[in-house]
């Protein structure tokens, strides 16, 4: 069973210490044999799923106000390289220079406009170049070359660069704000940056990445990765066999969630207790699973993690896209076969239930008769987080 959840110790794995938060986090649960849920029940309004102009003030507000985790460093590993990426609204590029920073652009040319690169592949290129009339950037967004340049009449190259998103790396994350042209300094909550650096994401090698469409809202494929009330009967044939119905905690970091939940189905704190040093070891005795607020997911397993980008297209419309994180390079046969087998498990079998309960829900509330969405005790972190959904939308009227 271990080795299904790709748990085997990983020969070779660099060990570092849990950070303070997520120890505290594993401590406070309790042996799966005396583990009680609260009881408590909240209710959501279905229109929050369905009104098309809430939508409107849902991307004006969190997909273009906060910081959105687009990448994995991983994705973008070489200096030297740009990636252009489409699904978040705006088409974009990231590229890293030739010193290792990152920029973000608008995927338009200072031109006529058109767009510069397609595909969402890396490319190691130190040019940008625009496939109409060739006028070409290099990776910080100057205007370097424009053909027959004598034919335009005060042409300013040096004010003509790239239109630039704000932009950090932090973390191992890529974040960028969709606020064109602005020049803020974009910052990441520190305790999550921190916890994200303890599990080593900025190093670990990207395995697979992977796109998928969802006809639901974003927030109701979010709801199935805020909640463990499923996972033993959605996932009954698959991932649910691996857990119990244990309880699990959610802790905030601004608007950042950390859930923690037991991973063996005889969990003991002990286990815990004999992790204080190892992050590696307490991998194996607790699932933490990170709301990237607003947009993504990321799932820490033993040895991999899984980072799930939501893009909303619109009310009823989003692209999920899984990206897979190894603690490495897979180097030995035994190593490629786990990875492939826990990419099966998840990207080809469990997150598409995930993504099929979203899409039944949407059905379901669409029809009109459901009044109020029942969240109880085992679904505690969807209610955080909506009520932070709710208190930025406040914020920004
Ligand atoms: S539109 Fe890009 S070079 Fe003309
Ligand atoms: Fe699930």
């Amino acid at each position: 069973m271990r080795e299904e959840q790709g748990s085997a110790a990983v020969e070779g794995a660099t060990d570092r210490a849990p950070a303070p938060g997520q120890l505290e986090a594993a401590l406070s649960l309790s042996d799966a044999a005396t583990a009680r849920w609260p009881q408590e029940t909240h209710h959501l309004d279905p229109e929050i799923y369905l009104d098309a102009g809430r939508h409107v003030r849902e991307e004006q507000a969190l997909f273009r106000n906060l910081p959105i985790a687009v990448a994995p460093s991983a994705m973008l590993p070489e200096s030297g390289s740009f990636l252009p990426l489409d699904d978040h609204g705006l088409p974009f590029i990231l590229s890293r220079d030739s010193e290792g920073r990152v920029h973000a652009f608008v995927n338009a040319c200072r031109h006529r406009g058109s767009r510069l690169a397609g595909e969402s592949e890396v490319q190691c290129k130190a040019r940008i170049r625009c496939p109409y009339h060739f006028w070409s950037y290099d990776l910080s967004g100057q205007l370097v070359t424009v053909p027959r340049e004598e034919v335009f009449s005060d042409l300013d190259k040096s004010s003509l660069s790239l239109v630039r998103l704000p932009v950090a790396e932090s973390g191992g994350i890529i974040w960028v704000k969709f606020a064109p042209g602005s020049r803020e300094e974009l910052s990441v909550n520190p305790q999550l940056i921190g916890e994200l650096s303890a599990l080593g994401v900025g190093q670990m090698h990207l395995y697979a990445r992977r796109r998928h469409e969802v006809d639901a809202n974003w927030k109701l494929v979010m709801d199935t990765f805020l909640e463990g009330y499923h996972v033993i009967r959605l996932h009954s044939t698959t991932v649910g066999q691996l857990f119990a119905d244990s309880r699990s905690c959610v802790h905030t970091m601004g608007l950042y969630l950390r859930q923690t939940s037991p991973r063996p189905r005889d969990f003991k704190r002990s286990m815990v207790e004999s992790a204080r040093d190892s992050l590696s070891e307490l991998r194996r005795a607790v699932v933490f699973v990170y709301t990237l607020f607003p947009n993504a997911v990321l799932i820490v397993s033993p040895d991999y993690v899984n980072l799930l980008k939501l893009m909303p297209q619109g009310p009823r419309r989003t692209i999920v896209e899984n990206i897979m994180l190894t603690e490495r390079e897979p180097s030995t046969e035994r190593e490629t076969k786990r990875w492939e087998k826990s990419h099966h498990l998840t990207d080809e079998l469990s997150f598409p239930e995930d993504f099929w309960s979203a899409q039944a829900c949407q059905q379901g509330l669409e029809t009109g008769v459901i009044d109020k969405v029942i969240i109880g005790g085992m679904e505690q972190p969807m209610k955080v987080f909506h009520d932070h959904v709710e208190r930025c939308l406040a914020q920004s009227t």
